[in-house]
């Protein structure tokens, strides 16, 4: 199900006919529903009508700045379409299993009011309690979330009841960081795939901040997808994760730099901007602990070095640049 809302909240750059039209054409089975999912009585009789296997839910508004200044819309649909989603799923196909894509904003910016150590290239945690990142039991009270954070927690926090109050095997991935080489990163989303593209094109990459020394944990799309696989086939009742790349997929921007020029043979071209993006993480890192234990088939099977030649690749392929 996809509205296309995504071209109402980004303007033509954000409209995605161009992916429904790809996927009916490489996959006969795939059936696309053009839904709103705001649309409670649709939802209802949709998924009453399908009975779905499972259900995989990324509808979303995705943007912090977007969600300032269109409230409602922000909230109508990360919050209430989530609950009319799960509400559908209660009627129709309980026992399927229900995945939502939640965000790793629901921690707000509590995680930069952990203690940092810096390091020559990055920032990191200095207490061995956040030695491998991030857990599901950090708080998510008591910070800044943003207009998007605090409508992603309420769906966030509905997904979890559905499961626990009415035992549907639902969960929550805290999303970090994900990428892969159909990203179409741009300067204020996907820093990784936006700053492959800069190297490739040999254009100025603006670094907002905290010396570019602040680190995120990369997730390949191919290792979210496993899990989501992984979470259909065993489920498990009202469960979040916490879903990065984990320690070993961890990079700040200079180290960044130094990876893809070292791929490339290209120089990185920057400009360093002395003021950190609003609320931005300084250092964050998923703990991948939980999933390992809960999904032991389950693990990171694409590092850094590969995502970064995978997202070149494909940036080569879309835009005819020359190597
Ligand atoms: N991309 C990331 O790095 C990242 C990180 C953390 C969490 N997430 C979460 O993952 C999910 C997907 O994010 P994305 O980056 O693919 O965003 P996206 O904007 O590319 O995809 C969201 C899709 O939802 C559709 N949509 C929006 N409103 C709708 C509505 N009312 N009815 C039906 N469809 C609607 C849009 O048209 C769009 O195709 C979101 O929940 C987002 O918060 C993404």
């Amino acid at each position: 199900m996809d509205n296309n809302m995504r071209k109402d909240f980004f303007g033509p750059q954000g409209d995605t006919t161009w992916n429904r039209q790809r996927l009916l054409k490489t996959y006969t089975s795939f059936k696309h529903h053009e839904m709103d999912i705001r649309d409670r009585g649709g939802v209802a009789r949709l998924i009453a009508d399908l009975k779905p296997d499972a259900i995989i839910h990324t509808a979303a508004q995705p943007s912090h700045d977007l969600a300032a200044s269109r409230p409602y819309d922000d909230f109508d649909v990360n919050a209430v379409g989530t609950l009319n989603l799960l509400e559908a799923a209660r009627q129709g196909c309980p026992e399927s299993p229900f995945v939502h894509m939640s965000t790793n904003k629901v921690y707000g910016d509590a995680p930069n009011r952990l203690n940092l150590v810096e390091k020559e290239t990055r920032w990191d945690y200095a207490d061995a309690e956040y030695a491998q990142g991030i857990r599901e039991t950090f708080a998510i009270d008591n910070s800044m979330h943003s207009i998007f954070g605090a409508s992603k927690v309420a769906g966030d926090v509905m997904v979890q009841e559905y499961g626990r109050y009415f035992q549907m095997p639902t969960c929550c991935l805290r999303g970090g960081c994900l990428t892969g080489p159909n990203h179409s990163g741009v300067e204020l989303h996907g820093f990784l795939s936006y700053l492959i593209k800069c190297n490739l094109e040999g254009r100025t990459y603006r670094i907002f901040g905290y010396k570019g020394k602040q680190v995120r944990d990369n997730i390949h799309s191919l290792d979210v997808v496993r899990f989501m696989d992984q979470f259909i086939q065993h489920p498990r009742v009202g469960q979040v994760y916490n879903l990065g790349g984990g320690r070993s997929n961890s990079i700040s921007i200079i180290e960044a730099f130094k990876l893809i020029e070292g791929i490339s043979g290209k120089r990185m071209h920057y400009k360093y901007v002395d003021e950190n993006r609003r609320g931005d993480h300084v250092c964050y890192i998923s703990d991948l602990s939980k999933m390992r234990e809960h999904y032991p088939e389950w693990d990171i099977t694409k590092g850094l070095l590969t995502t970064f030649e995978e997202i070149r690749e494909s940036w080569i392929d879309r835009t005819n640049t020359s190597r």
